[in-house]
């Protein structure tokens, strides 16, 4: 493949007319298709099929509890117990409840503003206060803090987790710094795994507010794509060697292991942090729906089969995600125009464009009739400061719709490439005769 940045102009001229018509030929085709967001498919949904009847007409859970009927706030026991193993943290130490984890981290951060986290210092909400965001990073996280007026401060995100020298130089001047977002593994967009290095440094670090907390938003724990699944440290277990037991919120759901928006979701915390939440939730709610925590423990049973199940899941996603990067690498491959991830879990692939050149191609591929996630959305206020990075989800559309929709993205990706390379050259040579015409003025 060629680098395209060494290509002579008449050359880049010819294949951008060339590209043009492939792309009005697209255009023709009045393609409907939206890559935007990371949903399941429903080859994925249909593997929890049986889980809804698995109650068949047995609503006992094992205390003796009629899940049809009030109460239990903190969650069955037995949900406790298959979540707090797969977390790796005690079942006294995590509430299994509703269907989202994103309610939970938002409901987690309005009672703060309104009350603070531990009962000692003041409510969030009493001064201006910031968060650290890891980015490119989850938009939902972002949307919180903006819709709460809380500031946020982008974090370059490294292969091995945010840049830790940056955090730990923040948190320890700032006491206005309250909080940081993580997606700890294979994470959303960047597909980066958290190092054991940085879990610590995490756990570890010296903050200024003494009432900084850390949200470990575990969404894709056991979404393995290969068989080799990274591993990560055990945040709980890295704060409590610490000495700072009540820093971590971790989060996480079944919504893309049995259905989203209709599974269950999890907080884990230290047990003064979970005690003083179930409080605090048993003030909105009387209890979770029991009757779905115990349709997917009779579905699951124990924590290996949840294992085996995203097997499953990563049977169904693996050819999507090497059909989309073998069609990077075959149609970008070498040409110095895109980097991207090749990520080992979770849900998304991570594309870099030159800077400049992301909402261009986006906006293309949208009037070409593919939606993809908004060029920016990655970042904090919605502003990517290069103008580069587009999340490409591969899970939700079938083979074939992926395809297309991937054969036009980097058609569109060359093209506007071509059309930067090339007003930059145009710019380079009319600064040169400036700046040529300047000196002869000058002389
Ligand atoms: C990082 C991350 N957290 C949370 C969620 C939403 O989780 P839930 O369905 O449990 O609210 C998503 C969904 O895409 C996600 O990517």
């Amino acid at each position: 493949m060629v680098d395209f940045l060494t290509l002579d102009t008449d050359t880049l001229r010819h294949m951008q007319k060339q590209l043009t018509l492939k792309y009005e030929n697209f255009k023709q085709k009045k393609l409907k298709l939206n890559m935007s967001r990371g949903k399941p498919c429903s080859e994925q949904l249909d593997l929890s099929s049986g889980l809804l009847e698995s109650l068949n007409r047995n609503y006992q859970a094992e205390d003796g509890t009629d899940c049809r009927n009030y109460g239990g706030l903190g969650g069955l026991p037995e949900a406790r117990r298959l979540f707090a193993e797969l977390l790796e943290v005690q079942p006294d130490e995590i509430i299994v409840h509703g269907n989202s984890s994103l309610a939970l981290m938002h409901d987690l951060i309005t009672r703060a503003l309104i009350f603070g986290v531990d009962g000692q210092e003041a409510p969030w909400g009493q001064q201006p206060i910031k968060f650290l965001c890891p980015s490119p990073g989850y938009d939902r996280h972002f949307a919180i803090c903006e819709f709460y007026n809380i500031e946020m401060i982008t974090i370059p995100i490294r292969e091995d987790g945010p840049d830790m020298d940056l955090v730990e130089k923040l948190v320890a001047t700032d006491e206005t710094i309250k909080g940081i977002w993580c997606i700890p593994k294979y994470s959303n967009p960047t597909g980066v795994t958290y190092s054991d290095q940085v879990v610590t440094r995490l756990a570890r670090m010296k903050t200024k507010a003494p009432d900084f907390r850390i949200f470990w938003d575990n969404a894709y724990a056991w979404h393995d794509l290969s068989s080799d699944p990274v591993p990560l440290k055990n945040i709980l277990t890295a704060c409590k060697e610490a000495n700072h037991p009540d820093r971590v919120y971790i989060f996480s759901s079944t919504s893309k292991i049995t259905y989203a928006g209709a599974g269950l979701a999890m907080v884990a915390s230290s047990v003064p942090n979970i005690n003083r939440l179930k409080k605090q939730m048993g003030i909105q709610t009387i209890g979770p729906n029991k009757l779905n925590q115990l349709a997917h423990i009779r579905f699951f049973k124990n924590a290996q089969n949840v294992r085996l199940h995203m097997k499953k899941h990563a049977a169904v996603l693996r050819p999507k995600f090497d059909l989309v990067l073998n069609l990077l690498e075959t149609e970008l491959g070498g040409k110095k125009i895109a980097s991207w991830s090749r990520p080992q879990g979770g849900y998304f692939i991570s594309f870099n464009t030159l800077p400049g050149c992301a909402k261009k191609v986006v906006q293309m591929a949208a009037d070409a009739g593919v939606e993809l996630t908004k060029a920016g959305a990655t970042f904090p206020y919605g502003i990517d400061p290069n103008d580069e990075n587009i999340r490409i989800a591969p899970t939700y559309p079938p083979l074939a719709e992926l395809k297309t929709a991937m054969e036009l993205f980097t058609l569109c990706v060359q093209l506007v490439s071509i059309e930067n390379i090339l007003r930059s050259r145009e710019h380079s040579s009319t600064e040169l005769l400036l700046h040529e015409e300047s000196r002869v003025q000058i002389v």
